[in-house]
């Protein structure tokens, strides 16, 4: 049986009052549509329609897949009903877009349920203590019988605490007949999925409660996506220290969904680790250190630091106060700051650049040492230039290296030069001007001043 997964992320947000789409808020730095395709993915399903609306470029830059447009956020059914027509024959799980943890076990659930009992239509359900903002079920002798929303309900309905997940399995041929039949009589004037069981009376229709109820949030305020992002960040940690990573201070630190930390690990406080970043054994970060979407070889040691897409090799220290960004592969056994940037660039094994440095656009090779204020200046104004340095080269202090330019093995080069020319293997190359000591010069100056 073919399964298919709707996604609805067309609409705006109006609660989270800010302009971004609401299912493209990060949590955690991760967008929520990007939690929910994860969520899709891992739990197999054939085919995934995202339905995109209201800003729509900013959820297509995110999501590769398959989207379908819904001009006017008219309700969710409505949502709905524009994916129904790529829908062959199967049954279709469709999922709210601000709902991010959601995860596969929960799918594969409500669609095991929904095979098992043979129903026409399975609803996820949970209870909660605060029902606010849910659609409440209303169930009839054990079976599901409507669902009203929040707004739409009476004050007797409201107090009923089983309420609407937003999850929702369909046998794709019902789908395709009562989605047509959804009216918007109701408050808000929206077409309502929800509707749809009461559309579908007589046929089985089913419920299944779900536990665990952090995991069944649907945002609709920033207020919610805290608590949301709280509870990620506790997990998190929780998994961790039980698996043998030493957090310190652990309600200081900030931990993305996807992170890996192996055990032996020391995480010093203020630290913020997000995106697919991989923390391997006997690491120490931070204090004070951002990682994101990076990998950390064993026994790196990353401290007051900021690195981004990037990989820093085994022992290798960076910090206090590096910089390392787009794509930087830095080599074991090196030693990255105080106050140094890294962009692009490639390291070999034994590097050190200890202070005060930029280097960007470059590939260069083992054993280098950049002084203290060495730049490569990979910017014309206009365009980026590469630069490359081969093995053993020592860049002696405040040295200028104009892009595009080679720099041989075993070169040196001298402190304070502006090289613009490629250096040969085993060179030195000066380019500044001569020093000359004017003999005598204080004591003719202050001879001139007594006059
Ligand atoms: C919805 C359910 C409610 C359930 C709750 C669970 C309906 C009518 N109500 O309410 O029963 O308890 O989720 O979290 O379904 N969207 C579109 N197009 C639209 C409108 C919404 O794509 O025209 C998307 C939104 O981007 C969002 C999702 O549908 O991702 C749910 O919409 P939202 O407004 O958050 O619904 P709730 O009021 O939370
Ligand atoms: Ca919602």
């Amino acid at each position: 049986m073919r399964k298919y997964a709707i996604v609805l992320a067309a609409g705006k947000g109006t609660r989270m009052k800010t302009n971004l789409p609401k299912c493209a808020f990060p949590v955690l730095k991760k967008p929520m549509i990007s939690y929910i395709v994860d969520n899709v993915t891992k739990a197999k399903i054939d085919e995934t329609i995202v339905i995109v609306g209201y800003k729509k470029a900013i959820i297509e830059e995110i999501y590769k897949g398959k989207t379908v447009y819904q001009e006017k956020q008219l309700g969710t059914a409505d949502a709905v009903k524009m994916a129904v027509p790529l829908l062959e024959e199967g049954i279709c799980i469709i999922l709210p877009g601000d709902a991010p943890l959601l995860d596969d076990k929960i799918i594969k659930k409500m669609i095991d349920e929904h095979i098992k009992l043979n129903n026409e239509i399975t609803v996820g359900a949970m209870n909660r203590e605060d029902p606010f903002g849910y659609g409440r079920i209303i169930v009839n002798s054990n079976s599901i019988e409507r669902i009203v929303e929040e707004k739409d309900a009476t004050e007797m309905e409201r107090k009923i605490k089983l309420v609407n997940t937003g999850l929702i399995v369909v046998n794709n041929k019902l789908l395709k007949d009562v989605i047509m039949k959804v009216k918007n009589d109701n408050i808000k004037k929206e077409y309502y999925l929800t509707d749809i069981v009461e559309l579908a009376k007589g046929n089985k229709i089913g419920y299944c409660v779900l536990n665990g109820n952090q995991k069944l949030v649907g945002i609709n305020t920033l207020e919610m996506l805290n608590k949301v992002e709280e509870y990620i960040i506790a997990k998190k940690i929780k998994e961790f220290m039980n698996n043998g990573v030493c957090i310190v201070n652990s309600n200081t630190q900030t931990i993305g969904i996807d992170v890996i930390i192996e055990p032996g690990v020391i995480i010093y406080p203020g630290c913020v680790i997000t995106g697919k970043t991989v923390i391997k054994k006997n690491a120490i970060i931070g204090p004070n250190t951002e990682i994101h979407n990076s990998i950390i070889e064993e026994a790196a040691i990353c401290k007051h630091s900021v690195i981004y897409d990037s990989s820093v090799g085994k022992n290798t220290l960076v910090g206090p106060f590096a910089h390392l960004r787009m794509n930087c592969v830095i080599g074991d056994d090196n030693r990255i700051g105080n106050f140094v940037e890294i962009k692009k660039s490639k390291t070999g094994k034994n590097t050190n650049a200890a202070h005060l440095a930029y280097i960007g656009d470059t590939e260069s090779g083992e054993r280098v040492n950049f002084g203290c204020g060495s730049i490569t200046v990979n910017y014309d104004g206009s365009k980026k230039h590469k630069t490359k340095i081969g093995n053993d080269v020592f860049i002696g202090c405040n040295a200028n290296l104009l892009a595009p330019v080679i720099i041989g093995d075993n070169a040196y080069i001298a402190a304070g030069s502006t090289i613009n020319k490629h250096v040969p293997d085993n060179s030195l190359a000066i380019a500044r001007s001569r020093q000359e000591n004017k003999h005598d010069y204080s004591k003719k100056i202050k001879n001139k001043c007594a006059k």
